[in-house]
């Protein structure tokens, strides 16, 4: 159990640790890449580890030096020829955006994860690969698909165009990792524009990407290693928690450096801007993916409406968001978040169950929108809250929300468990704890 004080008057620097997404992307873009690629820094989160694990399985050389990783690809095949059995942990971005890739090999796979992650829906992945004629199946049950995937191999994949039913960059990145093996071009429309971090990685190592508007077009392509080491900035989704924390506190003024500020992530920015917090972003810096220090100051906030087409730009900041809302003056109702029902917990019944503990009047509804069933959060803030007794659910973006519920109330609470954390952010509960 973790004890949590209450906080004012925090003035500080801080550096979070890698993005996860592109941590991902950059160790397996790298092993598809023929030749020595160091990536530095990198996030060593449990979700990262358990890419690293699949990779190494697949016999590719990865080799750690502090923050950094150097990575020796093999090309697009990985040197295997009897079939293996990998095991995504609890990372799900390991185990969709891989699966892409396993698709293309010349060897059986069965590909297994962890008990939370084996009740993760996995047919928004194994149905557009099989219509890219890959062989791979998940575990049936009902009209969905679980792990573990089977994945066979196949003469030749085909490319497709496949407009996604989901706005989830998980599966975006699965089709496209796949179409670097597939015949023809591949072209995946959105509907709303998710994440866009495997694009931008794939151009990066040399693949043939281009997107128009909401759709991207990929050619079969070898990758290169970059010349120099890649760089992966500090996580906006780790950084979104002392964001929010800087703007609810007061006397508060939070310095974040070299914050990812892709545009596809960085919704939350947006949102809270539009509640009044004082949020500026300095140093801004072009790379692949471009990057600035942001500030965060004691805000007066005000409740407001957030729609549908914003959620895939701050998907990961809602539970955090739903914090911020707390202490904002007004109704703040948020539409369109029923994925966050199939994350690594149901974040809507964990941040509920949360906020209610410390006293927040927040409400939730099931709505139809175009024929589609979806949910809302409505929460009416008042900001004033007593120290409570809060409970992860096993997810770190619940766990941490709640620290930061936990640290802006009146008095002392807890958290029943912290090892979650682990997946995302080792290093949270320390840089909390040097915020005293
Ligand atoms: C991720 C995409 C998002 C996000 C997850 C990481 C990624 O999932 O919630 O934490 O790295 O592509 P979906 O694409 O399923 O929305």
């Amino acid at each position: 159990m973790y004890t949590i004080r209450p906080l004012v008057g925090v003035k500080k620097a801080i550096v979070v640790p890698a993005d996860k997404s592109i941590s991902h992307r950059a160790v397996m873009l790298a092993s598809l890449a023929k030749g020595m690629t160091r990536i530095e820094p990198i996030l060593l989160g449990d979700d990262i580890m358990a890419t690293i694990d699949c990779m190494k399985r697949l016999g590719v050389s990865v080799s750690f030096d502090g923050a950094s990783v150097s990575v020796a690809g093999s090309g697009l095949f990985f040197p295997k020829t009897e079939k293996i059995t990998l095991y995504a942990h609890e990372s799900g971005t390991t185990m969709r955006i891989l699966s892409g890739i396993l698709c293309g090999q010349k060897f059986p796979v069965s590909f297994d994860a962890a008990i939370a992650l084996r009740k993760r829906p996995m047919s928004r992945v194994t149905v557009p690969l099989r219509a890219m004629a890959a062989d791979i199946t998940g575990h049936p049950q009902g009209n969905e698909e679980y792990p573990p995937l089977s994945v066979r191999p196949v003469k030749k994949m085909k490319g497709i165009t496949y407009a996604l039913p989901v706005a989830s960059a998980q599966v975006k990145s699965a089709i496209l990792c796949a179409s670097l093996y597939a015949k023809g071009t591949t072209v995946v429309r959105e509907s709303i524009v998710s994440r866009d971090h495997t694009e931008r990685m794939l151009k990066f190592f040399g693949a043939r990407i281009r997107r128009q508007g909401r759709t991207v077009f990929c050619q079969p392509s070898a990758l290169r290693p970059p010349q120099e080491p890649l760089f992966i900035p500090s996580d906006f989704s780790s950084a979104a928690f002392f964001i929010v924390l800087g703007a609810i506190t007061k006397k508060s003024e939070i310095t974040m450096r070299m914050v990812n500020t892709n545009p596809t992530r960085c919704g939350l920015l947006k949102v809270l801007r539009r509640m009044g917090a004082h949020i500026t972003l300095r140093n801004r810096k072009e790379y692949f993916e471009p990057y600035a220090d942001i500030i965060s100051k004691s805000s007066a906030l005000s409740g407001v409406e957030v729609n549908e087409k914003e959620i895939p730009l701050l998907v990961d900041d809602i539970p955090v968001l739903c914090v911020a809302a707390s202490f904002a003056k007004g109704k703040t109702v948020i539409r369109g978040v029923k994925e966050l029902k199939v994350k690594e917990t149901d974040r809507i019944h964990s941040m509920v169950y949360n906020l209610r503990q410390a006293g927040v009047d927040i409400k939730t509804a099931s709505y139809i929108k175009d024929g589609q069933s979806d949910w809302l959060i409505e929460i009416n803030g008042t900001g004033n809250f007593r120290g409570s007794d809060f409970k992860s659910f096993s997810d770190h973006r619940t766990a941490m929300s709640s620290v930061i519920l936990g640290l802006a109330s009146g008095g002392v609470s807890t958290l029943d468990d912290i090892h979650c954390i682990n997946k995302s952010f080792p290093q949270f509960i320390s840089l909390v704890e040097s915020l005293y």
